[in-house]
This record gives C-alpha cells, structure tokens and sequence, in this order.
C-alpha cells in the first residue's frame, strides 16, 4: 500500500467531519476521502445489524477506492461493527470510544463526577459496558443519551442558540452542574457542540476523543510506514449520501474550509 493513498474517514453523518479537522490539523500532510451518510442519520436510533450493512458498504467502497486505512469516526458505528470491519478488512481500522478513561485519569485518584454524552446505541452496547465496567466503582459516572442533537447538526441548526440551549437544558437541568467534573462528548456530532458545552457546564472539562484518535492513526500509520511525505500537501474530498447541494454546502462549513 503506497504512503500516498488516501485515508477513507466516515460517519452516520456531519459529526465526522470534527475529526476530519483534527486530522486536517494534526496529520496536515494526508488525503482524506470523507463520507457521510446522512441519509441513514441518526444510526444512534437503529438495529446494530442494520449499521453493520451500511458500514460493510461505505467501507467496501473506500477499499475499491484504494485506502491505506480507514477511520469509523463513529462512536455509534463502532460500537456496533468495528470488530466486524476488522474481520473483513486486512488494513487497519481505527475506531471510536467515549473518552472516559481521560475523563477518570485527570482526577489523579480522586473520584470523579462524569457525565457521559453520546448516542441511544453507544451507552447500550455491550462496548460501553465493558468501559463502564473499568471504572464505576471508583467514580460517579452518569449516562445520558442525546439523540435530538444529532438532528440539529444535520439539518443545520446547529447556530439555532436558543433551540440547542432548550435542548441542552432539557437532557442536563437534572444534573447536579456545579459538582459536575467532566462531560465527555461521547458522539463525534456533539464535538461541534462544545461552546455551548462549555457555557452550561461552566466549571466542568470539556472532553472528546477526537485528538486521541487521530494520535493512534498516526501511531498506526507510522508503524506501517504509510505516513505521507511531508511536502505532499494534503486534501479533503466530501461525499455523502443525501446527495444535495445543501449537505455538501453544510460539510464544508462545519469542516471550516
Ligand atoms: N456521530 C455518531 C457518533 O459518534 C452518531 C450519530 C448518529 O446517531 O447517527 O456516535
């Protein structure tokens, strides 16, 4: 596999495209080909087998296209296929999980206050569980499914303040805020949530797994001496399947290109 194939990235939807700026940021000599599928937005609400069909096809086409690795910039899609994708396909597959293990180490032993944001089908997979299982007796860790703000961010109503305060205060007002250590933004769509995060969970840390994503495909890539040369000058090209003008107008503005 040449360094200079792409790197095929893909998500249910628009909330990829915030690790797409990490890369972009990070790793700013790649090739990203991006695909979204918003026609089958939100997969957060959907059968796992279901996610597994449309995950075999978006990665099918990325491995005719030639990929050098691919990135599931999906918590939701991970926790539903990764173990399968890594079965079907011989290069390597970087997935995606709440970072709750950040969000326990920053508190040097003490027991942390975490809520963690994501998808119906993240919290509820046996994925999570298991993550959840490494760390709840030694903190106070509360799940909370979001599923109205991925909606938001498709149909691009994401600078709709007072609509995404109202639903912010509508999933979190039950929450003890002030005491509240971390929230993880466990759903690649919320990363482009975070100022509003920040607002309402004024004394809280803001975390996500994008950074450390992003590291690992480094890390991975490096290894298999695939990183792109340093004077290849890297790109971005967006597809997705709700294929309209709008969508592909929407990408490019959360992308901030
Ligand atoms: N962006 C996705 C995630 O990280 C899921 C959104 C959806 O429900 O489609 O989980």
């Amino acid at each position: 596999m040449s360094s200079h194939a792409p790197i095929g990235v893909f998500d249910s939807g628009l909330g990829g495209l915030s690790v797409v700026r990490q890369i972009r940021k990070d790793m700013p000599n790649e090739t990203v080909m991006y695909f979204g599928d918003s026609a089958h937005a939100p997969y957060g609400l959907r059968r796992p087998e279901e996610i597994r069909d449309f995950c075999f096809s978006i990665c099918d086409r990325f491995v005719e296209r030639g990929v050098k690795g691919i990135v599931v910039a999906c918590n939701t899609a991970t926790a539903a296929a990764v173990n399968d994708l890594r079965a079907r396909y011989d290069i390597p597959i970087i997935g995606m999980e709440p970072a709750l293990k950040v969000a326990c180490d920053r508190g040097n032993g003490v027991r942390q206050h975490i809520v963690v944001a994501a998808t119906p089908l993240t919290l509820k997979e046996r994925k999570f569980e298991k993550l959840m299982d490494r760390f709840d007796s030694l903190h106070d860790i509360r799940k909370q499914p979001c599923p109205d703000l991925v909606g938001i961010v498709e149909s691009g109503r994401l600078s709709d303040r007072d609509l995404v305060m109202r639903t912010l205060h509508g999933y979190f007002d039950r929450y003890d805020i002030a005491h509240t250590d971390s929230v993880v933004l466990g759903c690649t769509h919320f990363v482009f949530y975070r100022d509003y995060f920040r607002e309402l969970f004024a004394h809280s840390a803001i975390l996500d797994g994008n950074e450390g994503t992003v590291r690992h495909l480094h890390v991975v890539l490096e290894s298999l001496g695939q990183l792109a040369d340093e004077d290849q000058r890297g790109t971005v090209s967006v597809e997705n399947s709700k294929d309209s003008p709008d969508v592909l107008a929407l990408s490019h503005d959360l992308l901030g290109e």
